[in-house]
């Protein structure tokens, strides 16, 4: 079976500067893949290039086996590829209402919305209790679960999360955690950016470490959990 998401030498540059330097990964159907590394390693530009904000100069994206690296974003979106952004960019003066029916932006079933709002609201009922009020009065928490509820409003095949757990309480940080893994269970398939190396690779199958533009260790994330090069340089072990 070939895998949901397959990228093959894939290269990202910001004008001269390169920042993905070919990597290549997978991620299969049903499960969560991870990719830790430090900052500046690589990983939103990443995930940027997979749903089409930035153009690769080089590699294979491919998605259920077709090539998406020419698509432009709003198609990539409608196939099934949904991206929950590394600082949420929530509209703070929109309700969280309105918040969420942006993620359902190109779709016209209004049933279908509909109820896909009120599967966020079911999945995360704080949505629910502020529904009218505007974003910008959620915590930040609350804010990443707004910006989760809306990726998952385009009925994704495979949900991207780019650091949902940045600035969280530990609290907030294992009710993200918890709910990827409802998710999972639910059929989503799911492509995870974490500095928390240690949460992350606790509930990923699948993970890539990502260093200056390069994938440097994969494995499983039980596999990277027992690596001294990952235990010494992101589980802050001697
Ligand atoms: N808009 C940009 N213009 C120029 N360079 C950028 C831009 N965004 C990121 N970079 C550079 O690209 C590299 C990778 O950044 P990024 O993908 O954000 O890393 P990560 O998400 O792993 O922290 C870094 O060196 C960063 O400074
Ligand atoms: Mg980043």
């Amino acid at each position: 079976m070939t895998a949901l998401l397959e990228v093959e030498d894939l290269r990202v540059a910001y004008g001269k500067i390169e920042a993905v330097k070919g990597i290549s990964f997978t991620v299969e159907q049903g499960e969560v893949t991870t990719l830790i590394g430090t900052n500046g390693a690589g990983k939103t530009t990443t995930l940027r290039a997979l749903s089409g904000l930035l153009r690769p100069t080089a590699g294979k994206i491919l998605f259920e086996g077709s090539a998406i690296d020419t698509v432009p974003a709003h198609k990539i979106v409608a196939l099934g590829l949904a991206h929950s952004p590394e600082g949420r960019h929530i509209f703070p003066r929109m309700t969280i209402e309105e918040n969420l029916l942006l993620g359902a932006f190109l779709r016209r079933d209004q049933a279908g919305i509909a109820q896909d709002v009120e599967r966020a609201c079911t999945l995360f009922p704080i949505l629910a209790e502020r529904r009218k009020q505007a974003a910008g009065t959620l915590s930040g928490g609350e804010q990443q679960m707004l910006a989760m509820g809306r990726a998952l409003m385009s009925r994704p095949k495979l949900l991207m999360l780019d650091e949902p757990s940045m600035g969280l309480s530990p609290l907030m940080m294992q009710k993200i955690m918890a709910t990827i893994v409802e998710l999972r269970a639910s059929g989503t398939t799911i492509l995870l950016v974490e500095q928390n190396a240690q949460a992350a690779l606790s509930l990923s199958e699948r993970a890539y470490v990502m260093t200056t533009g390069e994938i440097t260790l994969s494995g499983t994330g039980a596999e990277l959990l027992r690596d001294d090069t990952v235990r010494r340089a992101y589980l802050g072990e001697d």
